[in-house]
């Protein structure tokens, strides 16, 4: 089974990313054929700073690499270094109709959030994220829930693909989203998602946060009234720390909450909260400084993932050519 994920290089990586996806690619290292993208093209279709895409993209890398990635046991890139990714985007846009793009949540929502410029890339960007995996003929993605929707329209684009061209040309991937976590929310508002842009401060857990900082925004999670420990739809944020709790300590959220069943209130959740975050993610900040303060060596796994992903990538775009008649016949 041929796994494929990518996660952008911009902002600070925080703990949705790391429950809802980073976590997940560690596992697929154990579970079949790994291969991570660091997508530098998705990042430059909202306004940015090239020089803090480079800084951001080795940030992200290092991150990844203290987190458990192991360049032995998967292929780790940079997107743009492999251009079949870019040019199965434009030969995909033959089967992708405007309106899919324009109906995409994210892209209503970030263009709404514009003030400038909303570039043809931002509509663009599910087109491109679904030429990311089908480019490798990859069977799962794991993702947060937030993906769902951009990958429903690959797995609709890879279904027209094999009809109009050829059955079997492309693989129609599924998604892998987590039973707990794929959607964690913002601690301070537990109704909206914790996000890179949208989310508040003190709800917002880095992976990089030191301790202290990780248990003071647990601490201070806002929780709701009453005082029943369980998951419930009205208790938005007792459920968010339940399961973030249940995936820290690698339990199911039933043992958590009968764990917790003796508790007196919910500072004995939060607390609880506080010390299973910071034992997950200390020792990935732990090992971070020195990865990061090797620029050279992270070039060079980068070099040596985009080595392996090329020879991946390049034998499905020679088909997808044949079969549009793009190209000479080969
Ligand atoms: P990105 O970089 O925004 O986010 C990386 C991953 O983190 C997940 N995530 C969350 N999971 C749980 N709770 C949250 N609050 C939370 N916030 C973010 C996201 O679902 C994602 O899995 N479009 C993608 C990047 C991409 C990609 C791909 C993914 C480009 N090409 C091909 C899969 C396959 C994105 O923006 O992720």
């Amino acid at each position: 089974m041929r796994i494929f994920s990518g996660i952008q290089p911009t902002g600070r990586k925080h703990l949705g990313n790391y429950i809802g996806a980073i976590r997940q690619y560690v596992d697929g290292q154990d579970r079949g054929e790994a291969v991570y993208c660091i997508v530098d093209l998705h990042a430059i279709t909202v306004p940015y700073d090239p020089a803090a895409l480079r800084t951001g993209l080795y940030d992200l890398t290092a991150l990844l690499l203290a987190a458990g990635l192991d360049p032995a046991r998967c292929i780790l890139f940079r997107q743009s270094d492999v251009q079949e990714h870019t040019e199965l985007t434009w030969l995909l846009t033959s089967v992708t109709a405007i309106g899919e793009l324009n109906r995409m949540h994210q892209f209503r929502d970030k263009s709404a959030a514009q003030r400038e410029l909303i570039s043809a890339g931002l509509l663009f960007y599910p087109e491109l994220m679904a030429a990311d995996v089908l480019a490798y003929r990859a069977g799962e993605v794991p993702v947060g829930e937030d993906q769902r929707e951009h990958l429903e329209l690959m797995r609709d684009v890879a279904r027209r693909f094999n009809a109009r061209y050829g059955e079997g040309l492309l693989v129609v991937p599924e998604a892998r989203i987590p039973e707990v976590g794929a959607r964690v929310m913002d601690l301070q508002d537990p109704t909206r998602k914790m996000s890179t842009t949208g989310s508040t401060a003190d709800g917002t857990v880095h992976v990089l946060d030191e301790p202290a900082a990780i248990a003071r925004k647990l601490r201070r999670a806002v929780t709701d009234s009453g005082t029943e420990i369980r998951r419930a739809p009205d208790k938005p944020g007792v459920t968010n720390l339940i399961d973030i709790i249940a995936v820290a300590r690698g339990v199911a959220p039933a043992q958590v909450e009968a764990d917790l069943a003796g508790a007196r209130g919910y500072g004995d959740l939060k607390a609880a909260a506080a010390e299973a975050v910071t034992a997950m993610l200390a020792p990935v900040r732990e090992r971070y400084e020195a990865l990061r303060a090797d620029e050279a060596a992270l070039e060079a796994v980068l070099a040596a993932g985009a080595e392996k992903a090329r020879a991946l990538a390049r034998p499905v775009l020679a088909d997808v050519r044949e079969a549009m008649g793009v190209g000479p016949p080969r």
